[in-house]
């Protein structure tokens, strides 16, 4: 059995002004007339064998949530609500939990998808998801490569060692994971030739992940173990107990089991897989006019190329610029250069200290 788990607890802060920590990018319609969980969760349609999905999202987002499933017509076992964020690797361990308590007979295979990425070829991504699965089953964490394309930083890098053999030869060793290098180390691993990133979606067995990080971060496990057995259930919610989850230290699976186990395989993806997580990558999977630029509502452009430029509202017009990202919304406009739109983050920082 199958067990599609999405984890949906990020705040989306590079893409400001249009996400907020109210109404983060992944109930946003970025990339079509949907929103960035929605398409995720359309993407499992016609998956063989998948049970009822989980979500694992903040308490505060618990009717957009419910709501916006509801909307896609889309069944789901539980919403689990977190009483604050303490990143991926606590997210997944009580998915995990509450997969294994539900199906105690049976030990699940969870496919673990971000709520906010975009793929265009879904066919792809499904068949290369039931390629993996004999090699989870086997007890393999299973992530999906994709074939980078520049120095990214704010990735993991996988490198892929040699054709494992098994599962059909679908699938290969992981020889390093290394979660976010720096620019220099990520010039390197591209110039190798031998490294993915990584997706950030993984399949595995649930027991498999607690025995991983049991064996890396057993103080993780401890926390979110509580936080379960002491959970309350209210419909489809489900709230782990707020003052053991809180104690639980923040880390992302990436850094918690990832970079440490030894049971990781890689299974190529190619399947236009983007993680939409600023403006210039927004701009870069959006078709174009023939100037380059991606334009949404009322604007006006003269002489302007390669720009993002997107209205809520407003009229926007600009004359002889290039590679710009403008955003207008209700109560603020963005303006950056494309190559900075990393950097909006800082932004989000600063407004939060000086609430
Ligand atoms: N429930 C929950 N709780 N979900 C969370 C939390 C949390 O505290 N923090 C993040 N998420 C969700 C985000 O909403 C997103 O869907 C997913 O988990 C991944 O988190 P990100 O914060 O976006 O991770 P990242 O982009 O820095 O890095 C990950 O993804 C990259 C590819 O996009 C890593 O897996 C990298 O190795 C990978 O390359
Ligand atoms: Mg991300």
């Amino acid at each position: 059995m199958l067990i599609p788990v999405i984890l949906s607890g990020g705040s989306g802060s590079r893409l400001w002004p249009e996400s907020r920590s109210q109404y983060p990018k992944q109930f946003l319609p970025l990339t079509g007339s949907e929103s960035m969980i929605q398409s995720t969760v359309g993407r499992l349609a016609g998956l063989s064998d998948c049970a009822p999905l989980m979500v694992i999202c903040n308490e505060d987002h618990r009717f957009i949530v419910a709501e916006q499933l509801r909307a896609a017509g889309q069944d789901y076992a539980s919403i689990i609500l977190e009483p604050s964020a303490r990143n991926t690797a606590p997210a997944l361990a009580i998915a995990a939990l509450r997969a294994l308590s539900n199906h105690s007979d049976e030990d699940p295979v969870l496919l673990v998808l971000a709520a906010d990425h975009d793929i265009r070829n879904v066919d792809e991504f499904q068949k290369v998801v039931s390629k993996a699965i004999p090699a989870a089953n086997d007890g393999q964490l299973v992530t999906f490569g994709i074939v980078p394309t520049k120095p990214e930083t704010g990735y993991g890098y996988i490198k892929a060692v040699q054709d494992s053999g098994i599962h059909g030869g679908c699938t290969y060793s992981v020889g390093a994971f290394v979660e976010k290098p720096d620019e220099a180390t990520a010039v390197e691993y591209i110039d190798s030739g031998a490294y993915y990133w990584n997706s950030g979606m993984f399949l595995l067995k649930a027991s498999r992940y607690l025995e991983e990080l049991e064996k890396f971060r057993p103080d993780i496990l401890t926390s979110c173990r509580q936080a379960m057995s002491d959970a309350t259930v209210d419909l489809d919610f489900v709230r782990p107990d707020k003052s053991a989850f809180e104690s639980c230290p923040s880390d992302s699976i990436d850094y918690a089991v990832m970079e440490n186990t030894a049971d990781a395989v890689v299974i190529p993806l190619d399947a236009g897989w983007s993680d939409v997580g600023s403006w210039s990558s927004l701009w870069e999977i959006t078709g174009k006019d023939d100037q380059g630029n991606v334009v949404n509502g009322d604007v006006m452009l003269e002489d302007c190329h390669n720009n993002y430029i997107r209205s809520s509202r407003k009229l926007i017009a600009a004359v002889g610029v290039d590679d710009l990202v403008i955003v207008d919304t209700d109560d603020a406009v963005l303006v950056t250069s494309k190559n900075r739109s990393q950097d909006v983050k800082r932004i989000v920082e600063r407004l939060i200290q000086s609430q």
